[in-house]
């Protein structure tokens, strides 16, 4: 099977151990195993797991601790997979085939683009405009839902905006995929990273073909184990498992007894308001510095994660741009040709102040020259 370069991925991957400063993050920084052992995570017991193979779709207790935050889910309505990531991938492989068609917001993360368009499907994107706080392009996004439309793709809160759709974004949308037969795939990583506003509600229950996808990698703070999920109808969840076997079986055994831990209500608050607190910690810093160029970077302060997205002016491609901060000041971050818009570069919110402060001098440095 072809598959185009997942270019952003790739370039992370290649460069971020390789500079000072890696400014292209989304999460925050990560939680430690021993912070999850202050949350009750039983490291003593946990030497004597026999490493054996975990239950393929996530363990019942995992799938039921999941299913607890989606209202009128049960376990069979989960699978646990590799990362969200993998979660999104699985729901693409179970469902489109050639000849389909797959709408997206963009600027978006652009994992679904690529492979769609390696099961031969075809994908059509509808802009988020910048103005209207990030909310859709109607017209757009009519013409991109059609009942031809298999699945719509959306990540709320948006990466790599960090807006949060209003209820009547959410409701449209909904309303549209019901009405069009599209599953309409919500990408939830980042719900539970909100900076100063309210919660943002999951499109969970708003319609017979809604598919969320989450995981632990950025609102718990918490990549490195590798796990996240689709909540789904049951048979969307036992047909993405059908392909799971075939790839990689299922998630590892420690992965899901450290999540069972962390997915725990009192949990996961823990660890959504250790990430509020760094986000509201770090927030003013990057306004100041984006004040600080006056009319020539503009954002639309991010709502949620650790994310920020900045127009800039002039007309320099954006990959250049972020060649030239890689190249003369080590740092990295992720040009706006990656996530699906132009002029724009994405930078990373989440790190400890004095990496920050440093990071955000670095890129300042090349975009005022
Ligand atoms: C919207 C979105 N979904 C999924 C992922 C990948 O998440 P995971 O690490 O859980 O596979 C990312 C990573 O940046 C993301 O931004």
């Amino acid at each position: 099977m072809a598959i185009e370069l997942f270019e952003m991925e790739r370039m992370q991957s290649t460069w971020e151990n390789v500079v000072d400063y890696d400014m292209s993050e989304s999460g925050v920084r990560p939680l430690t195993l021993r912070e999850l052992v202050e949350m009750g995570f039983d490291l003593e017991s946990f030497l004597d797991v026999p490493l054996g193979y975990s239950q393929s779709n996530g363990t019942i207790e995992l799938r039921e601790g999941i299913a607890a935050h989606y209202p009128g889910a049960t376990a069979d309505h989960i699978e646990v997979t590799n990362g969200t990531s993998e979660a999104n991938y699985m729901v693409a492989l179970s469902q489109l085939r050639p000849g389909d068609d797959v709408a997206m917001e963009a600027p978006n993360y652009m994992q679904m683009p690529g492979v769609a368009r390696s099961l031969g499907a075809t994908v059509t994107t509808f802009r988020l405009c910048q103005d209207t706080g990030w909310e859709p392009d109607w017209e757009e996004f009519e013409r991109a839902v059609t009942p031809k439309t298999k699945i719509l793709y959306l990540s709320n809160p948006n990466n790599p905006t960090g807006a949060v759709l209003s209820d009547e974004a959410m409701t449209r949308i909904a309303n549209r995929c019901d009405q069009t037969g599209t599953w309409l795939l919500s990408d939830e990583v980042y719900l539970g990273a909100e900076i100063s506003r309210p919660r943002t509600k999951s499109f969970w229950g708003l319609g017979d073909r809604v598919v969320v996808t989450s995981g632990l990698s950025k609102a718990y703070g918490i990549p490195g184990v590798r796990v996240g999920w689709l909540v789904g109808p049951p048979q969307l969840a036992s047909a993405s498992w059908t392909q799971h076997d075939y790839i990689t079986i299922g998630p590892n055994k420690m992965s899901d007894r450290i999540a069972r831990v962390a997915v725990q209500p009192e949990n996961r608050e823990r660890c959504y308001a250790r990430t509020r607190e760094i986000l509201k910690h770090n927030l003013p810093i990057a306004r100041e510095w984006i004040e600080s160029f006056g009319w020539s970077v503009t954002w639309r302060e991010p709502q949620a994660g650790a994310i920020a997205l900045l127009k800039y002016s002039g007309d320099e491609p954006s990959l250049a741009m972020a060649e030239r901060v890689r190249t003369r000041q080590s740092t990295l971050i992720v040009p706006g040709s990656h996530v699906g818009l132009e002029g724009y570069l994405r930078i990373w919110l989440g790190g400890r102040e004095d990496f920050l402060r440093e990071g955000l001098r670095r890129i300042g440095s090349e975009l005022r020259s």
